[in-house]
Order: C-alpha cells, then sequence, then structure tokens
C-alpha cells in the first residue's frame, strides 16, 4: 500500500490538523506495516500559483528555461505521486473559510485533464477513483450542518467536489472545529477527533 500524507497549516507546532493527520497515518501503518508513505508538506516547501508556464506545459508547450523545466518535473511528480497512492491523507485547516492557498495550489497541479477527469458529452467523468481520502479538518469555529456559519464552509464542500470530480468517492472527514472558542473547546473538539482516528478501518 502506498499512503501519500499531506500537510497544509501555516501553524507548525500550533497546529492542530498536523496531529491529527500524523495520528491517522500512524494508526494505518500501524495496521499495515509494509505501507509506503509519501510525505509532502506544503508549508515548508510551497508549490506556488499555477503560471502560465506551467499551465501551458500540461497543453504540450515545451517550457524554455530552466526555472520552469524544474517547476512542471516537480508538478509532474506531485500528480504521480497523487496517482500512484491507495490512500491519501490531507491536513486541511480552514482559513478564511476555504483551504490554505498552500493545499488550492497543489490540488492546481492535481485537476489535469486527461490524468485525473477528462471531458465527455454528458459532462466531466473522474480517472482516479478507487482511492481512499481521509481529511483532517481543522477550523476556528462551527460550520457543522445546522450551525448558523454552515453555509460559509468552503473547505469541506470544497474538497469533495474536487475529489468528487476525479471520481474519489471514498472520502472520510475527521473534524475538529470550535477550536478558537476556548481551550477546553479546543482540548475536547481534537480529543475527539482523535478518538474518531482511533475508530478509523485500518
Ligand atoms: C490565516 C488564518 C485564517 C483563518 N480563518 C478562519 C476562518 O475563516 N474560520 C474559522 O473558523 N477559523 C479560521 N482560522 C482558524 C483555524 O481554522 C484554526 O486555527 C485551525 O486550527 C487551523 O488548523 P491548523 O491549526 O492545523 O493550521 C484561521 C486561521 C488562520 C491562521
Amino acid at each position: 500500500m502506498t499512503l501519500l500524507h499531506i500537510n497544509s497549516s501555516i501553524l507548525g507546532e500550533q497546529s492542530a490538523s498536523r496531529p491529527l493527520t500524523a495520528a491517522i497515518v500512524k494508526h494505518l501503518t500501524d495496521a499495515n506495516p509494509a505501507t509506503e508513505v509519501v510525505h509532502y508538506d506544503l508549508a515548508a516547501e510551497p508549490l506556488g500559483h499555477l503560471s502560465t508556464a506551467e499551465f501551458l506545459a500540461l497543453q504540450g508547450v515545451e517550457p524554455q528555461d530552466d526555472a520552469t523545466k524544474r517547476d512542471v518535473a516537480r508538478n509532474a511528480k506531485a500528480l504521480d505521486d497523487f496517482l500512484a497512492a491507495n490512500v491519501v491523507v490531507i491536513g486541511a485547516p480552514m482559513y478564511n473559510f476555504t483551504l490554505p492557498s498552500q493545499l488550492k495550489a497543489w490540488l492546481d497541479r492535481l485537476a489535469v485533464a486527461g490524468r485525473t477527469f477528462r471531458y465527455t458529452e454528458s459532462g466531466p467523468e473522474g480517472l482516479a477513483g478507487g482511492k481512499r481520502v481521509i481529511v483532517a479538518s481543522s477550523r476556528g469555529g462551527l460550520y457543522s450542518e445546522g450551525t448558523p456559519q454552515a453555509a460559509l464552509d468552503h473547505q469541506e464542500t470544497y474538497l469533495r467536489g474536487i475529489f468528487s470530480l476525479f471520481g474519489i468517492t471514498d472520502i472520510t472527514f475527521v473534524r475538529a472545529e470550535g477550536l478558537a472558542l476556548s481551550p477546553d473547546s479546543r482540548t475536547a473538539a481534537v480529543q475527539a477527533a482523535l478518538s474518531e482516528i482511533q475508530q478509523l478501518a485500518a
């Protein structure tokens, strides 16, 4: 089994999502010790905005300079690593009601027509199904269904949408929310998420 581990929090040691993704990876690898783990820290090594030259390279336009050639090769590796993974574990904090831009930049490298999805006459069709995606979702406020701010969740809804485009239906959210409400609220939310992780099928 190959497991792709993605962190995107900019909060380092203070991050809530990083210990959660670490706990998910540990839970899965303890049960399957032969798992190969590939890790991306998108805050420590950001991909940057998808540039014109990088996008054109996907259309077959050869990059001209060495820096763009390196970026294009790195993008190809990011996509290959995603396609090769059986399980993808993603730390996805909510920043300003949506994903960290670092995580969006990674998704921009995956949403490649002909690789993860294709256009058909009846609409887009996913090409990267068969994976399991587990998202550690962390957020300061409350956005679960039924809460007053639920309509402002452009984080989990976005991830559901893009992985559905790729044909991925097996997606689990381990959610720690209300982290900014009080220290007790943060402790309780993180503890609940850690307990939930122990219940995940390994
Ligand atoms: C730049 C930034 C923007 C944030 N925006 C929101 C927000 O829109 N809604 C919210 O509930 N929490 C927001 N938060 C709080 C984070 O969701 C919370 O700190 C969470 O723990 C982030 O996950 P992390 O600790 O793994 O980075 C924001 C935090 C940061 C640093």
